[in-house]
């Protein structure tokens, strides 16, 4: 016996065909021997296509092959851990005869007979993080079931719990925001998890009927398709430049860290703005970096600072900076026009204006075109992004519309601060960074501090 929940351990699969006499779907397998072999698993997905009955499995996994085993479950709804996660946790106890001996199921928890004190399973609602704290075990699994809907005070008291070499995290929900734990998971603290994603359209266990529908009410690019049937994070925007899948897809891919420096630069106009500078080298935005409060001559040192490091980290003999010359800008652009000549940086300060002409006259202007010009690079997979929330959240909220001559016009940055209370500073910064300015065939000689692209 020993022996077989020693294999066990490692082939949940196999636990399932064998003692739940259940047939895995494909997903479902590869999700159970990832978390099998990892700490932690977070799964997005459409509706239905099993996640739920994934992770009761899991937990009757765990327990069955871990001497005193703590399985710890919690939902954002008591509706979603009751009667969902522990109904479904019910169903499959009772298909095997061997697990109903061993374990005892109750409304609320599974436990060990034999052991009750030590060896369980429990649902804890994700009211407070209370509910989740003092859980320690060398054997310890925690479940979150529609894991975008909790949050981050309650995650923050899992994840501080996970401590032991045999302690794990299995997430799973359908991503339905675009901040949280969850998404972070999917972002920025992506190398801290496995990761998995399931279209309820490649599911054959969701109605062919159902994802048509929703794709014919909605359209297939609406956020309710592709939350609840795409497993994919919400767009946030109908009328959206750039939708939030590009974004997502920018920032997972690996940087090339190579080309030419340039710095593309959003000068804060009011006090709550930030100061943005969009890092970019070749087909790459390295980073965003912000600031607030500062005057004209602490934003130009800090530009000139920011610069000669990059130009001495990345080994690069010359660079570029491009400045919204537009309000405040102007200030910054002669001050560092002045500097960069006192001190011979080799760096050419390009002064261009959001409000001004475009060269397609498709667009009302030069930033509404670069806007588009960054939507067709990520399009086309020519850019890597940072892993940076905040930019994720800005470019996926930038909006545009036709202005009287038809013409394509980005909402304009009062407007859209209106609706957001917050300024897209770091979107219009790598918009600059990446706006295709004339081509540089025509560039003469490099001269420092040039103005030749006014
Ligand atoms: N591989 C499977 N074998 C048998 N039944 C399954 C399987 N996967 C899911 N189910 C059942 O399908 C139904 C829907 O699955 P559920 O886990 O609730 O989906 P989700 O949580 O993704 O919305 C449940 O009744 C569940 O027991
Ligand atoms: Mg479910």
């Amino acid at each position: 016996m020993e022996r077989i929940l020693k294999h066990l351990r490692g082939e949940p699969v196999e636990f399932v065909r064998k003692i739940l006499r259940a047939q895995a779907d494909d997903w479902q397998r590869d999700a159970l021997n990832t978390l099998a072999k990892s700490a932690r698993l977070a799964i997005r997905s459409g509706h239905g296509v099993g996640k739920s009955c994934l992770q009761a499995w899991s937990v009757l996994w765990f327990l069955f092959t871990r001497p005193n085993a703590r399985v710890v479950m919690t939902a954002p709804t008591i509706r979603q851990l009751y009667d969902i996660l522990m109904a479904e946790i019910s169903k499959w106890l009772k298909r095997s005869e061997l697990l109903e001996e061993l374990f005892e199921w109750q409304k609320t928890k599974v436990i060990f007979k034999a052991e009750p004190e030590n060896y369980y399973a429990v649902a804890r609602t994700a009211a407070k993080p209370e509910n989740l704290q003092g859980f320690h075990a060398e054997h310890l699994l925690f479940i979150l079931d529609e894991a975008s809907g909790i949050g981050d005070d309650i995650f923050e008291a899992v994840e501080g719990a996970l401590t032991g070499t045999d302690n794990k995290l299995l997430m799973c929900g359908n991503p339905t925001r675009n901040s949280g734990f969850f998404y972070r998971a999917f972002h920025e603290d992506r190398e801290l998890y496995q990761t998995m994603k399931v279209s309820s359209a490649e599911s054959g266990r969701v109605s062919d009927e159902y994802c048509k529908r929703l794709i014919k009410q909605y359209g297939e690019d609406s956020d309710v398709v592709r939350v609840r049937v795409l497993g994919e994070f919400p767009k946030s925007e109908s009328d959206g430049v750039i939708p939030l899948e590009l974004i997502e897809a920018a920032m997972m891919r690996e940087p090339a860290r190579q080309g030419e420096l340039i710095l593309g630069v959003d000068v804060a106009r009011q006090g709550n703005d930030l100061t943005a500078v969009a890092v970019r080298l070749g087909d790459d935005c390295l980073a965003i970096k912000t600031w607030r409060h500062a005057d004209l001559m602490t934003t130009t040192g800090r530009i000139i600072h920011l610069l000669t490091e990059l130009m001495t980290k990345h080994k690069k003999s010359r660079a570029e900076l491009r400045i919204d010359d537009d309000g405040l800008g102007a200030g910054v652009t002669d001050r560092l026009k002045e500097v960069i000549k006192e001190r011979q940086i080799a760096a050419q300060v390009i002064a261009c204006h959001n409000g001004g002409k475009s060269r397609d006259n498709r667009y009302s202007n030069f930033i509404s075109e670069a806007m588009f010009a960054l939507r067709e690079r990520l399009e086309q997979k020519l850019l890597t992004l940072p892993r940076d929330e905040n930019l994720a959240g800005e470019l996926s909220t930038r909006r545009f519309t036709l202005n009287s001559a038809d013409r394509i016009i980005l909402e304009p940055k009062s407007q859209y601060k209106k609706r957001l209370g917050r300024s897209p500073d770091r979107a219009d910064a790598l918009a600059l960074a990446f706006a295709p300015l004339r081509s540089r065939a025509v560039l003469p000689s490099f001269v420092a501090g040039s103005s030749y692209w006014r």
